[in-house]
């Protein structure tokens, strides 16, 4: 299968750690050209070392708050600048806090807005001129709260199901300019969002995380959490020439976990 991803420019964000991190490996070792991105330098430029030898693609860093439009803005410059036009965009952020309705006040709801939705919105602008040259992919990862909603989990339950809303909606306006849109909704990947919820989940119920990833493991048809790479490898797919007639979709990797059809 010819997934054609080598040289390639691709904006991986939110890619200091986790799903992030792993995809931009992924897309590293294909030979594509990644640019990582978070708030956290110090992490960034370890992680560039980590993979800046696994594929012949040039890996860049730069910091960015992505709910700081300015600073979206300052990114793609420095993207254009160290690697050139973006051909795939990854949309990523890290996770609304956990809670359920009663917790969370208006700035709370705001703040998950930003950070969760309005973050791929202003990504999505100022990656447009560069995707509509070419045409080029958009990935959204989001999560399987877009099949069903996770309890304690109410921000992220409302704003994926936005991501979702957006994507289907590009998928057919961004269509003749062949950019294809896409979401990846995640299960339960072991990263260290995943164990902070469990440990969040523990201590709510007075049990040690282990139980509580025993517990969840049980719900899960293939028994275990997924890694990091197993995720980024779809997404790599969707990225990938091999992906040329998928758009508009919403593609779950949960190892069975959503018994939605
Ligand atoms: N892992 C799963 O199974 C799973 C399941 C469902 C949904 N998800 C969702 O998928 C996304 C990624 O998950 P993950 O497990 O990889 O999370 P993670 O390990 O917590 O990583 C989150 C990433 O987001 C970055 N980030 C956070 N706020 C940012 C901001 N304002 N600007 C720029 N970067 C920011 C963090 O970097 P810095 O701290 O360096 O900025 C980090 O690289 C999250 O939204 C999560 O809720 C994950």
């Amino acid at each position: 299968m010819e997934l054609n991803l080598a040289g390639k420019v691709a904006l991986v964000v939110a890619s200091s750690q986790g799903l992030g991190k792993a995809i931009a490996s992924e897309l590293a070792k294909e030979g594509t050209h990644v640019m990582l991105t978070s708030r956290n330098e110090d992490k960034l430029q370890q992680v560039k070392e980590e993979i800046n030898s696994l594929g012949e693609g040039k890996v860049s860093y730069f910091s960015c708050d992505i709910t700081k439009p300015e600073e979206i803005q300052a990114l793609l410059q420095k993207t254009n600048q160290e690697l050139g036009k973006i051909d795939i965009l990854v949309n990523n952020a890290g996770g609304p806090p956990g809670g359920t309705f009663e917790k969370f006040n208006d700035e709370d709801w705001q703040n998950a807005f930003e950070l969760n939705l309005l973050s791929y919105v202003r990504l999505v602008r100022a990656a447009l001129p560069d995707l509509k040259k070419e045409g080029g992919r958009i990935i959204n990862i989001a999560s399987s709260s877009i099949k069903t909603p996770i309890p304690g989990l109410i921000l992220s339950n409302t704003f994926r199901l936005g991501v979702v809303g957006l994507a289907k909606s590009l998928a057919e306006e961004l269509a003749p300019y062949n950019i294809l849109v896409n979401t990846v909704a995640p299960g339960r990947i072991a990263t260290d969002r995943v164990a902070f919820l469990d440990q969040m989940k523990a201590d709510n119920q007075g049990k040690t995380r282990e139980e509580i990833e025993e517990a969840s493991k049980k719900s899960i048809p293939l028994g275990r959490y997924g890694n990091p790479e197993e995720f980024a490898k779809v997404v790599a797919f969707l990225a990938s020439d091999a992906s040329s007639f998928v758009t508009g979709t919403s593609l779950l990797v949960d190892g069975g976990m959503v018994k939605a059809i």
